[in-house]
């Protein structure tokens, strides 16, 4: 069933995002988020009631082994988003735009924000970059392409921030975040991403702006949340920043059913008689077939 016929019964949409910020009914509820990359994961997590499933390029360090978001291309961001898709029946399902792919021309990107519309099934994209991501982020929304900004610490410029740092401390770069929040927002995205700043400034943009702001290490006073999945389920292998709250131990509990599973096999423990296929009665006691010589 497509996704607009299903659209009315729960589904959340570009315009639900938008009123949680600016309709009084909604205020209170803050925006969930939480990044998937695969069928299952999107299955669990939209069944569990979370607004938005962003196919992040952090796909790359969280499950395909790199060091950063910047070797992942347009054809990985669509081959996961196409999974998530069909996992995907209420939330909101947002592609990252990786790396590269919205450097060239705004011409190149729009046909490959199109790319994750059409192809993949994704219902708006995600863009790094502020003031100087304007003129591109209203193109795309003239496109019919709704755009999430994402501003403060944008991961796909680490080799010009020299690591991953957060962003926005000292006055002149306060200044900077949030200028980047109003020009993302001037340019028509329907929220932004404010990711790894103080949580005033976090405040201070959350109060200015009237799209929702949505937080990664940005404090707890932004319009929503994010995560990364493998974060907060315990799958991340290596560094585990400040913000991330760890709601389960799932590399735990990989290693002790694995480990569990080994040793069944070596002692003859697994499988059972009652996990055997068995020939139907009459073949039973035929007398197994002479060897060659
Ligand atoms: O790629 C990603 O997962 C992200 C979020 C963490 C905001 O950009």
């Amino acid at each position: 069933m497509s996704v607009a016929l299903r659209a009315g019964n729960g589904k959340i949409t570009v315009p639900d995002i938008l009123s949680r910020k600016s309709s009084p009914l909604d205020k209170k509820r803050k925006v969930t988020c939480l990044t998937a990359y695969d069928y299952p994961t999107a299955r669990l997590l939209d069944d569990a009631g979370v607004d938005v499933l962003l196919v992040g390029d952090s796909v790359g360090m969280a499950v395909l082994g790199y060091d950063s978001t910047l070797p992942v291309t347009l054809e990985d961001i669509l081959h996961h988003t196409r999974a998530v898709r069909r996992g995907t029946r209420r939330a909101l399902l947002v592609a990252d735009m990786p790396y590269g792919s919205f450097h060239v021309s705004v011409e190149e990107t729009i046909r490959n924000a199109m790319r994750l519309v059409k192809e993949g099934g994704a219902e708006a994209v995600k863009v790094e970059g502020g003031e100087r991501r304007i003129e591109l982020i209203a193109k795309l929304v003239e496109a019919e392409i709704p755009v999430m900004g994402h501003i403060g610490l944008t991961p796909q410029s680490y080799n010009s921030l020299g690591g991953f740092q957060v962003q926005g401390k000292t006055p002149d770069a306060a200044r900077q975040v949030e200028r980047d929040a109003r020009a993302v927002e001037a340019a028509g995205a329907f929220a932004v991403v404010l990711e790894s700043m103080p949580r005033e400034l976090a405040a201070r943009i959350t109060e200015k702006v009237r799209i929702p702001t949505i937080g990664i290490g940005a404090g707890p006073d932004c319009d929503g949340q994010i995560l990364v999945f493998h974060d907060l389920v315990g799958l991340t292998i290596g560094h585990k920043p400040k913000f991330v709250r760890q709601y389960a131990d799932l590399a735990a509990e990989v290693s002790r059913a694995v480990a569990e599973y080994g040793e069944d096999v070596r002692s003859g423990n697994f499988p059972s008689d009652a996990e055997a296929y068995h020939s139907p009665g009459e073949l039973r006691g035929i007398a197994p077939a002479p060897q060659r010589s």
